[in-house]
């Protein structure tokens, strides 16, 4: 009988790639899995899970995420001024990059929304965390951050000390149920689709799985392409994931290429 490929063979072949070997373990093992599941043939496998991780990673990324992280505290150190730092760093991951020409606008939107929350969770940060000196935070942050990349995630705490606000990051591939942190406010940038991409109903169980009264949620009206668009309806995809949800829509905006949407929870 014929056997299909070997999960651990193509976990260990998609690892051994620079550009995948610093992800998360876990988040690999899920992908190899349904590779060697959707394929009898090794080869074959192997492709689909390197393309599954370029829509879900590598096609926002430039160069290493930890170093851009590493760049931004010690030019903060060395005397450049933190706006200025964080913007020279964001480059690196495309999505942040994009909202670098609004970020002003775009928090104030958040604290309108949301006041000042002291703790709050970034769900698939990317290079979110560099915009910590453009939101109003209590006294006394916690900034919880999750992402896939492992050097990311061991670099971002490093930012603490310079920003003034206790920087909290951990590995999480976000598709596998787990409890996340209470917060006052959750982040959800631009991370719908993307986990959506990776299983249908996997944005609807993120958000089952938040515990706080406000979650800002954005998504992108194009992709980075600009060949076709994630969804043609931002809206219509909140409504989905958000159905039987805790949460209903409070509020929206825009910014750019950017929909914005406030989510307030209405039982508890
Ligand atoms: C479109 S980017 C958004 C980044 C950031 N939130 C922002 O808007 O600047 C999507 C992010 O989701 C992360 N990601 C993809 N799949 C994930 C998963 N299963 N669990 C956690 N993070 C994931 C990627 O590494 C990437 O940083």
């Amino acid at each position: 009988m014929a056997r299909g490929p070997d999960a651990v063979a193509v976990l260990r072949q998609v690892m051994a790639s620079a550009k995948y070997a610093g992800l998360d373990e876990g988040f690999v093992r899920r992908i190899a899995d349904e590779a060697s599941d959707r394929f009898t043939d090794q080869n074959a496998a192997v492709k689909y899970a390197k393309r599954k991780l370029h829509q879900a990673f590598g096609a926002f990324v430039t160069g290493s995420l930890g170093d851009g992280v590493r760049a931004c505290a010690s030019a903060i150190g060395s005397g450049v001024p933190v706006r200025a730092a964080c913007l020279a760093s964001m480059r690196r991951h495309a999505s942040t990059a994009e909202r670098a020409v609004v970020l002003a606008q775009f928090y104030q939107q958040i604290e309108t929304w949301c006041g000042r929350p002291s703790t709050v969770a970034d769900l698939a940060c990317g290079l979110g965390p560099l915009a910590i000196p453009w939101l109003s935070t209590g006294p006394d942050a916690t900034y919880w951050c999750c992402d896939v990349d492992r050097d990311l995630i061991s670099a971002l705490p490093g930012l603490s000390a310079p920003f003034g606000v206790t920087v909290v990051a951990e590995s999480r591939d976000l598709v596998r149920p787990a409890s996340l942190p209470r917060a006052e406010l959750v982040l959800l940038l631009k991370a719908l689709s993307t986990l959506e991409q990776q299983r249908g109903g996997a944005a609807r169980d993120v958000l089952a799985a938040l515990d706080a009264p406000r979650v800002v949620v954005s998504l992108s009206r194009g992709s980075l392409s600009r060949r076709r668009r994630y969804t043609d309806d931002p809206l219509e995809m909140i409504g989905t994931a958000a159905a039987g949800s805790d949460y209903q829509l409070a509020g929206q905006a825009a910014f750019g290429d950017e929909a914005l949407f406030l989510l307030e929870r209405c039982r508890r």
